[in-house]
């Protein structure tokens, strides 16, 4: 390959150790807008092709293996990020096995569900037959014990990767598809959001690190019903500040599961937690909501997390849908990294969330994704 020439020498050689002046360019870099990638000649380029090639594959977020990541480099030349976080390299795309069923995007080249377009602009909220609600407890008490595996594993220098893979062999062991694999093209299995990242973040080989907080966001498809839930996790030792922006997070939703009871309006959820919130000091989250589940992953009703929404419905028995608020330090606004997923804080503070499946009863909610110890409450609890 012919590499790319440039006039003065500023560079030094990329192979370890050479430190020779460079003034040559990868090709490929140039191409993908990849800074830096300079080496003093044909020779030292090819003897150290194998390893650069790899930032050729994170650039285009193919996956590469655990061993490959090259830290922090940059990938996106033109992207000024928020906060200090950086994407780091992914794993290649995991499988489910055959046997287990899935939903319509899991096979769907573009990962399109189309049973969801085909309600897209309903407002219709289906209410579930008494097999259907059993469905539901399946899935999501299976979705609660996948949690459970993460954070039996999750802490100081593991990888969201490793996080990732623990998933989804939780999932399969379960007879779970994981949902968000293939959903609109999601390359993993889970979400995991560090710091500002607000959620859908995508698992990476970066360790997490003492003092960050991490949220894990698991839904799993089991014989046809997908069970969504997600949990903060504090990383080591947290600054207060974080653990109170975690806690806080955490009675958001929790106020907001205590209103809910046939007759109520959708639209109050937004009331009880921005009024938390912003008691305390926080922002909430517009850019993203809480969503009906059942058959299909994202469906009416839509529910806002902020204060005088106009979520369209009113609960009925038999209904079912998460609430899943994302509590900003900061500015409540977000933006999207180049990967298209990555949501994070625009000022780059830190952001939480929880979100739990619910069941309206005759007389209230039946958290179906509730933890089955320690009273239910969340694991950051247990560190407190
Ligand atoms: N679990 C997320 C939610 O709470 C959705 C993740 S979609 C994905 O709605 F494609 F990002 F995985
Ligand atoms: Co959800
Ligand atoms: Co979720």
């Amino acid at each position: 390959m012919k590499m790319a020439t440039t006039g003065t020498i500023t560079r030094v050689c990329e192979t370890p150790g050479c430190n020779s002046p460079a003034r040559l360019q990868c090709p490929t870099c140039l191409k993908l807008g990849i800074q830096g990638s300079f080496f003093c000649s044909q020779d030292c380029f090819k003897g150290n092709w194998k390893s650069h090639k790899v930032i050729h594959k994170i650039a285009k977020g193919e996956g590469v293996d655990s061993k490959d990541d090259q830290d922090q480099r940059p990938v996106w030349p033109n992207y000024r990020f928020t906060g200090k976080l950086r994407p780091h390299a992914q794993s290649k795309r995991r499988t489910v096995p055959s046997h287990i069923p899935r939903p319509d995007y899991a096979t769907h080249p573009e990962g399109i569900p189309l049973s969801e377009q085909k309600m897209k602009g309903s407002a219709q909220i289906r209410t579930l037959t008494e097999e259907e609600i059993e469905g539901m407890r399946v899935s999501c008490k299976l979705g609660r014990e996948v949690l459970d595996e993460a954070a039996k594993v999750i802490g100081v220098g593991v990888t969201t990767d490793e996080v990732d893979r623990i998933v989804h062999e939780a999932c399969v062991e379960r007879e779970c598809y994981p949902s968000p694999l293939n959903y609109y093209e999601f390359p993993s299995s889970c979400c995991t959001s560090v710091n500002e990242v607000i959620c859908h973040g995508i698992p990476d080989l970066r360790p997490l690190q003492d003092g960050d907080i991490c949220n894990v966001d698991i839904t799993v498809y089991h014989r046809g019903y997908h069970g969504d839930l997600n949990e903060t996790f504090l990383i080591g030792d947290v600054k207060p500040t974080a653990k109170k922006l975690v806690q806080v997070t955490w009675e958001c939703l929790d106020k907001s599961i205590q209103i809910v009871k046939p007759g109520e309006k959708y639209r109050e959820i937004g009331n009880v937690i921005q009024k938390h919130a912003q008691n305390n000091g926080f922002s909430v989250v517009r850019g993203y909501c809480g969503h009906g589940i059942h058959k299909l992953f994202h469906t009416a009703p839509s529910i806002p997390h902020y204060a005088k929404n106009k979520a369209v419905g009113v609960m009925k028995y038999g209904h079912s849908f998460t609430i899943e608020p994302m509590i900003s330090e900061g500015n409540w606004r977000d933006e999207l990294w180049p990967d298209r997923w990555t949501a994070v804080t625009v000022d780059g503070m830190l952001s939480a969330q929880f979100e739990h499946t619910l069941l309206v009863t005759d007389t209230g909610a039946e958290i179906l994704t509730a933890r089955r110890s320690n009273n239910g409450n969340p694991y950051f609890l247990d560190k407190l």
